[in-house]
């Protein structure tokens, strides 16, 4: 088991920092590539575990991936219906994203898949899409009614549904308009709130016609014998998920000055950003980036100010996984924070609320739990102290974020769960001068 030492920086960051490609962006490029008709390339492809396990999932059932390099992928597409029945069993590790999505193509095929995870992975709630799925027709077994990893799916002929979504969910989303692709008819799917929306993008990019009107995203199947989507090559934009460590860092170190590189910019995905601004950090945008679904921009931060932030239900799926560091924020911002409503934060690849309280009190700091949601009172000082990761790549490199700014020695365990999403994490940080040990 690694795990890892940081002390206080006071070395300011400055230059520019370029990030490894989105992990949302990088499984479905790999998928949407896999069934296209053609070959598609990306370049700036995550090399993390996460996306390594769908990129294996892919090749399992017949895909010809050859990687240029790690992080650059050639995908020899074989179209929309025909991948193979995986001969074992698809392990996707820690990866939620991997098999959510996985579910939703799966209930396009007539044969037996059978997808596992980790321990994580498999203690994750699957019902939320396992159960549109068998209102669609797909035959799926897991432990708790098809709710728990091991899951066994059987597809094929599936019928259109009208879903409406009782959580904001992408994962849940972009199954059930992956599995539309296949079903006779149209599917659409109602959320109560916008989450990410790349699985549309994609689909638009790659040729799938959808319509949305308002929380509404509806898609057509397509009729056996023709592919809707065709190959396409982009670079990935850089991981704002990735960034967010990089970004309270910079705003936590005095005289700190970095321009962000390439970074993704989709609004809902950038719901961080928004709240910074509120608490007193200029964003400047230097530069936009067109070029595949998604646009990227190179930007700049300035702080002025670092004042308490209250994020309210709807505004969460736009940062939702960067509740961990936006905590660590608010330990040092003037006044209270809230985070209001974040139940799905504990069912994430850990329970967020609970690894966060844990972890920060245990280095001084005022944050509490009331129900779901997250009261932290800044700014306090932090001290070291050993903490645990709880396996959960987002709470262990928020934590290091939080070492960086406390007073000694802090020992973050278990951090080789930061190679799923961010595998040059610690790398690209010793190269900002702090110091790990
Ligand atoms: C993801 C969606 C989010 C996010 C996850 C990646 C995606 O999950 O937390 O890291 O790629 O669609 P939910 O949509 O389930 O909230």
């Amino acid at each position: 088991m690694e795990s890892v030492t940081v002390q206080k920086t006071l070395t300011p960051l400055s230059g520019s920092l370029a990030f490894p490609g989105d992990k949302s962006l990088s499984h479905r490029a790999i998928m949407f590539g896999s069934l296209a008709d053609g070959v598609s390339e990306f370049t700036n492809v995550l090399a993390g575990e996460d996306c390594v396990r769908t990129r294996k999932a892919f090749e399992a059932m017949g895909v010809a991936i050859e990687g240029l390099s790690p992080t650059h992928l050639k995908i020899k597409g074989r179209g929309l219906r025909s991948l193979r029945a995986p001969k074992k069993e698809l392990y996707l590790g820690n990866s939620g994203t991997s098999m959510r999505l996985l579910l939703g193509i799966l209930a396009g095929f007539d044969f037996d898949a059978v997808l596992t995870g980790d321990p994580s992975l498999s203690s994750r709630p699957m019902r939320r899409v396992t159960d549109h799925l068998k209102a669609m027709g797909a035959r799926i077994e897991g432990r708790q009614d098809g709710n728990f990893a091991p899951i066994k799916i059987h597809g094929g002929n599936l019928k259109a549904i009208d879903a409406r979504l009782s959580i904001p969910s992408a994962q849940v989303k972009s199954a059930l308009l992956l599995a539309g692709l296949y079903a006779e008819g149209q599917t659409s799917v109602t959320e109560p709130a916008r989450s990410r929306d790349h699985t549309e993008k994609f689909l638009s990019y790659f040729g799938a016609p959808i319509e949305q009107k308002g929380l509404r995203v509806s898609v057509n199947g397509s009729a056996p014998g023709k592919g809707p989507l065709r190959a396409k090559s982009f670079e990935i934009p850089g991981d704002i998920s990735s960034a967010a460590f990089f970004i309270a860092l910079s705003i936590l170190v005095p005289k700190s000055s970095i321009q962000f590189r390439s970074v993704l910019w989709n609004p809902t995905r950038t719901g961080l950003l928004a709240v910074l601004k509120r608490m007193g950090v200029d964003v400047r945008v230097d530069r936009l980036h067109a070029g595949g679904p998604e646009p990227a921009a190179d930007f700049t931060l300035t702080r002025r100010a670092l004042g308490a932030f209250e994020i309210e239900k709807n505004e969460l799926p736009a940062l939702i996984d960067e509740v961990p560091i936006l905590a660590v924020l608010a330990t040092q911002a003037e006044g209270t924070s809230i985070i209001h409503d974040a139940e799905e934060l504990r069912v994430k690849e850990t329970d967020r609320i609970h690894s966060m309280v844990t972890t920060l009190s245990q280095m001084g700091a005022s944050i509490a739990a009331e129900g779901n949601s997250l009261v932290i009172k800044g700014p306090t000082p932090l001290h070291g102290a050993p903490v645990d990761s709880f396996r959960d790549h987002r709470t262990a490199m928020a934590l290091v974020i939080a070492g960086l700014v406390a007073e000694g020695k802090t020992t973050v365990k278990d951090t080789e769960c930061v190679r799923t999403s961010f595998p040059d994490f610690f790398e690209l940080l010793k190269k900002c001068g702090t110091a790990i040990c």
